[in-house]
């Protein structure tokens, strides 16, 4: 039997604020397997961030449990401290600190964490070759690209060793050729490392390059409307992406998500 590292039970989170209240997400079941790589995809305001920062445990559900290594990630109001500091979580903007190099931003949270200059130093140097920034450790966050800004965000989320990454839109604001090059390097990082990721993305293309799963959602209420198996072997290339079954794979989620939005305008 594959190990269940996050699992949402019956999930919903509203939010509410004055005289309106806004149901996000909705009764939403999900099991992620341990170093699986899942995808969630779907138009804008359909949950998708919702979903995510719940996961972290940075939101609470309104109602449902979700469990980390079958472990609820809320005991009451207090959050589960063993779940705490295994998850990374890498965002659209990479929000580096800009007086700090390179190395610095990759190894701050091990600095929170207490890990010695040394220790720190030989792991973020280690970080930033897997994340394709070798030679860049002394430079400044200004002087870098907003690929390899988004490299050292990754590197920095890797940093505690996390077994779950999470990240939301995280190559959202490059350029084509950029994401092409970073959704290869990422494949190339969860082959190495095998965490646990939950990635989401405006693109199906891209889902359907990286994903074992890819989780169509729907908005109004935000909801699950799909979960498509994708098979394609390891380490996928441009090739694959040519093949007949990638597009295939990449109209039946853009039929999807167009029959579920009424104007048809969300498509990408
Ligand atoms: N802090 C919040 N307060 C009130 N409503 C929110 C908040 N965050 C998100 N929402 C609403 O919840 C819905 C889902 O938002 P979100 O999870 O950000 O969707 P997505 O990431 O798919 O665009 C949207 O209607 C959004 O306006
Ligand atoms: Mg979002």
């Amino acid at each position: 039997m594959t190990d269940i590292e996050i699992q949402l039970e019956n999930v919903t989170k509203t939010y509410s604020g004055g005289a309106t209240s806004v149901t996000a997400l909705t009764e939403t079941s999900l099991s992620i397997a341990k170093g699986e790589f899942v995808v969630i995809v779907g138009p804008s305001g359909c949950g998708k961030t919702t979903l995510l920062r719940m996961i972290a445990g940075l939101i609470k559900p309104t109602s449902g449990e979700i469990k980390i290594r079958n472990k609820p990630l809320w005991v009451k109001n207090a959050k589960s401290t063993e779940a705490v500091g295994e998850l990374g979580f890498v965002f659209q903007q990479a929000n580096l600190l800009p007086w700090r190099s390179v190395a610095g931003n990759i190894a701050l949270p091990l600095e929170l964490r207490g890990v010695g200059r040394r220790e720190r130093g030989k792991r973020a140097e280690e970080l930033a070759e897997l994340v394709g920034l070798k030679g860049f450790e002394n430079a400044s966050p200004h002087e870098l690209s907003g690929g390899m800004a988004q490299r050292a965000a990754i590197a920095r989320a890797l940093s505690n060793q996390p077994s779950i990454l999470l990240m939301d839109e995280p190559f959202g604001a490059l350029d084509v050729m950029t994401r092409d090059a970073m959704n290869q390097e990422l494949q190339q990082i969860w082959l190495d490392l095998r965490p646990t990721i939950v990635l989401v993305t405006h693109s199906i293309p891209e889902s359907v390059f990286l994903a074992d799963r890819v989780i169509s959602l729907a908005p109004r209420p935000g909801r699950i409307v799909d979960i498509k198996d994708i098979h394609f072997p390891r380490p996928r290339t441009p090739e694959t992406e040519r093949s007949s079954e990638f597009q295939s794979h990449i109209g039946q989620l853009r039929g999807l998500l167009d029959s579920h939005s009424k104007t048809g305008k969300q498509r990408v």
